[in-house]
């Protein structure tokens, strides 16, 4: 063979493998374009070598010289497309990192939002609001002079045994009696007394416990709000009027209200205030007219001022509000449920 034939034949051997090993795009072409090419029996290299055996003598080192600069080539070219296959297969099938379109909407972010019970707390405060209350804030750890003392509860009240509450059996017992969870927000009525002078005007939101099974109308924990208004010549007109306007505003204009006369030990006289509700009417709360003992217990004169209270139960608010029939739904914490809210 002549020695520009056998130059040529290299070229073009040079030009097929490198073509050929650029367009590789997986495991299987690639080795199989490595046997077709460097393969030490059938490979086009080999064969390339073999042919040199039948060049003329004084070509021989020129053509000897070639060969080698077109094999260390096609070992590189090979070595390049193992690295690019290798590479591409460390960072996975991904299509996103593989082929990127910037045009293509993003992924929507799931962002959390207000647990419902707290959306319904924030409307509740902005009702109250725009009526005139302001929002106090009381401990969930109460004593027994808060929780029932100075609410005119005295010791042998069936409301103060022990299976009735949370009582905190490790804690110590302070001045004011021993501590439990408390189980109303009244408690937050005395200590807003006992650091303000008349006027008042406040609600409170927040926990109670009791030592309830859970089923679907109740669960050991839930939420109350309070409301306290204390001024000279308040008079149960006053607590329906707000309570109608509550209503009102948070359930509907429709809605309408009633007093059920009641007992509790911290309001004389007492009513259950019920809601009119899809042709029937649902309790919400107690209320009344604070007891004197009350106004007492925490330096007042019951004959200079007089005041109303009221205890609703958040969580019956806003299950009537979004047709919720499990209290336990709100407290599973099942995102798919939360989401809807
Ligand atoms: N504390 C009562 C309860 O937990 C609710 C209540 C009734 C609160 C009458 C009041 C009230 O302020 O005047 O059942």
């Amino acid at each position: 063979m002549a020695l520009a034939e056998f130059l040529k034949s290299l070229d073009a051997l040079l030009t097929a493998a490198s073509e050929t090993f650029a367009a590789i795009d997986s495991d299987e072409a690639l080795e199989s374009a490595r046997v077709a090419f460097l393969g030490a029996k059938q490979g086009q290299l080999k064969a390339t070598q073999k042919a040199m055996g039948s060049i003329a003598p004084e070509d021989r080192p020129a053509a000897g010289k070639r060969f080698n600069e077109v094999k260390q080539q096609l070992e590189a070219t090979f070595q390049e497309a193992k690295a690019r296959l290798a590479s591409a297969g460390a960072r996975g099938p991904d299509e996103l990192t593989e082929r990127f379109d910037p045009t293509l909407p993003g992924l929507p972010l799931r962002i959390g939002r207000l647990h419902p019970i707290t959306q319904t707390i924030e409307e509740l405060k902005d009702i109250m609001g725009r009526l005139g209350f302001s929002v106090a804030l009381g401990p969930e750890i109460e004593d027994e002079w808060h929780n029932f003392e100075a609410l005119n509860i005295p010791a042998e009240h069936p409301a103060r045994d022990p299976l009735e509450n949370f009582y905190l059996a490790a804690a110590k017992t302070t001045s004011d009696g021993p501590l439990l969870l408390r189980s109303q927000t009244s408690t937050v009525q005395i200590r807003v007394m006992e650091r303000t002078p008349p006027p008042v005007r406040v609600i409170s939101l927040g926990r109670v416990y009791r030592p309830d099974t859970a089923d679907r109308t109740h669960y050991p924990m839930f939420h109350q709000m309070e409301g306290l208004l204390i001024d000279t010549q308040v008079t149960m007109a006053d607590l329906k009027s707000v309570l109608r306007l509550f209503a009102t505003s948070y359930l509907g204009s429709d809605v309408h209200i009633r007093f059920r006369p009641s007992f509790f030990p911290f309001t004389e006289p007492s009513v259950e205030a019920d809601f009119s509700w899809n042709a029937g009417w649902v309790e919400f709360g107690g209320a009344g007219m604070v007891d004197p003992n009350v106004l007492r217990s925490v330096g007042y004169d019951p004959e200079r001022v007089t005041g109303f209270a009221f205890g609703l139960g958040v969580e019956r608010l806003c299950m009537r509000r979004h047709g919720i029939t499990d209290i336990r739904d709100l407290y599973r914490n099942d995102v798919r449920f939360l989401h809807q809210f």
